[in-house]
């Protein structure tokens, strides 16, 4: 790979502007505090007035999913997609991934467009199975990693326990950048290991308000007398060994990748969010260039380029409006500019970009590398698509997840038909799930892929709200899907026809919504099979 020669840098003052964002997400296991720390954020940022109006969580927990409940309630945290605020001279993006039970594709998408992750750990419970899989797609990307450890006001695993098993777990060298006193009732506060200062810890109501911050020596009498003897003497113990045992905070290692800042607090009780704030703020990276066709194309290029990595439909039920989330990666963007989707080779006019904030939106006149895009209106863009002002430039940032199960979903009532299908037609178009179109087969409807079974149950629980559609599930008999592609293209054989494979029993051939061609099999152990008897084709 190369980095592209800057012959043409954006003008300086942009420059500036980019060289000031820092766009990330929180991610975390359900209920570790990602809503409510994301509030705080915002809360610190100025954003909203008063943390804690966002969600109620209490209210949600008969549905089964995050991320339908927060539909339902339609709060900031899924409509908005991404917050932007301004914090100490940075212009702040911070991303919603959702929060799915369980892993999806969206949530990866939403990782492609980040450069930093926050990830929220629970005290009491360490690592859970959520945050591993989130933070396997940060490593993979390259994403750094800053984690907060969440709910020291609860009672909560050592603190050194817990360090242990981050190291073990994610294989990162850890780096506190703070240390507890305490925990539960006895959580008196953190002692800030860069600045040798204790910062106490003051209850306030259910973390309403901006907590107040108290800073003393570790000696001082005010943390003596926070302390008991026997914390105080552990706490300066347990400090002494951290010196000793962790490698000291090192800027180039956690933008590497290979160390993590730690943070412990309390996102409910707004403690340790500010000092996390700032300290990440200082870390983080600004944003980073993506790869096209093996170079590197670097923020600061003067020609607009991004990709889109979401698409929502519906974001307000009333309007019945489609909004495609853009990650700038180089370039300035200007309202009414022309760019050139390089799918379609179709030059389109981006002249509806909004600032989205909660339910309220703002026109977007001018955003940089780094921002997100959120173009809402009529566009025929899909998620992937690279929108650029440079016709050399395309990026490849989504990649296609092999699906783990597969259903039919089916329209309960045909008075309905046409909702069924615009519903479905649109839902598929952010990528709710993939669509395969079995060969000859009878069923008009596509059958449908996912990572994880609660990605039918969205797609289910939006045909109803959205498009006022009741479905049923009906799961096929198939549960692997093998990509392939012929050693040497058959002559003579149309487009529409598939190459000839030797099928196992059970098995079938399909197209994917791309048009590629596609084994289903009933289960995995025939696979071996199907690569045995067809050593003229390669499967991917
Ligand atoms: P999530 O987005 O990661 O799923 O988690 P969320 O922020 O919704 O937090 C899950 C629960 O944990 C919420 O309680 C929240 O109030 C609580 N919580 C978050 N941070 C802290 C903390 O620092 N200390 C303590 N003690 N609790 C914390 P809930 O009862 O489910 O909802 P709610 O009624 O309080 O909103």
């Amino acid at each position: 790979m190369t980095t592209s020669a800057l012959t043409n840098p954006v003008p300086a003052a942009a420059a500036k502007e980019i060289a000031r964002r820092r766009t990330f997400a929180i991610i975390s296991h359900p209920d570790a505090g990602k809503t409510t720390l994301t509030e705080k954020l915002l809360l610190y940022g100025g954003a909203i007035g008063l943390a804690g109006s966002v969600t109620s969580k209490k209210e949600q927990r008969s549905t089964s999913s995050d991320w339908m409940a927060m539909e339902k309630e339609r709060g900031i945290s899924v409509s908005s997609t991404v917050l932007q605020f301004e914090y100490n001279g940075h212009c702040v993006n911070l991303l919603d991934t959702p929060g799915h039970h369980d892993f999806s594709e969206d949530t990866y998408r939403v990782l492609s467009a980040v450069d930093a992750a926050v990830m929220v750990i629970d005290a009491g419970k360490g690592i859970e199975a959520q945050t591993l899989k989130l933070f396997e797609v940060c490593r993979r990307r390259g994403v750094p990693i800053f984690v907060f450890i969440n709910k020291m006001d609860r009672p909560s695993r050592p603190p050194l326990e817990l360090m242990d098993e981050l190291e073990d777990v994610l294989k990162l060298a850890p780096a506190p950048v703070n240390w507890p006193l305490g925990d539960g009732p006895r959580f008196k506060g953190v002692f800030d290991r860069q600045k040798g200062e204790v910062n106490l810890f003051e209850r306030t109501s259910h973390g309403a308000f901006k907590a107040p911050l108290e800073v003393a020596g570790i000696e001082d009498d005010k943390v003596r007398e926070a302390l008991s003897d026997e914390l105080h003497e552990t706490v300066v113990q347990e400090v002494e060994m951290l010196d000793e045992l962790t490698e000291p905070l090192d800027l180039e290692r956690v933008l590497a990748g290979e160390q993590m800042p730690i943070y412990f607090g309390s996102a409910m009780n707004n403690f340790g969010v500010q000092n996390m704030l700032e300290s990440f703020l200082e870390m983080a990276p600004p944003p980073a260039g993506r790869v096209s066709n093996e170079e590197m194309i670097a923020p600061n290029t003067d020609s607009f380029s991004g990709f889109v990595f979401k698409i929502q439909a519906n974001m307000n039920p009333r309007h019945r409006d489609r909004a495609v989330f853009v990650r700038i990666v180089s370039g300035i963007f200007e309202r009414d500019m022309q760019v050139v989707d390089q799918r379609t080779g179709k030059k389109v006019r981006l002249a509806s970009a909004q600032k989205l904030f909660g339910q309220d939106r703002e026109t977007l006149d001018t955003a940089y590398a780094g921002d997100i895009l959120a173009l809402v209106g009529n566009y025929d863009f899909l998620i992937g698509d690279t929108l650029t002002s440079d016709p050399k430039v395309t990026y490849n940032e989504m990649p296609r997840f092999t699906p783990e199960c597969f259903t039919y979903i089916l329209n309960n009532d045909t008075s309905n038909i046409k909702r069924y299908r615009a519903g479905m037609e649109q839902l598929m178009k952010e990528g709710v799930a993939q669509a395969y179109q079995v060969h000859n087969s009878a069923q008009a409807v596509p059958l449908l892929g996912a990572v994880g079974p609660l990605q039918f149950e969205v797609l289910q629980a939006r045909l109803l709200s959205e498009y006022q559609v009741e479905t049923r599930q009906e799961p096929p008999s198939w549960t692997v899907v093998q990509w392939f592609e012929e050693k040497e293209p058959q002559k003579g054989r149309s487009d529409r026809d598939p190459p000839q494979v030797l099928l196992p029993s059970g098995s079938v051939v399909a197209r994917d919504q791309d048009g590629q061609w596609v084994v289903l099999l009933p289960a995995k152990y025939l696979v071996k099979s199907l690569h045995e008897r067809n050593e003229h084709l390669v499967f991917r």
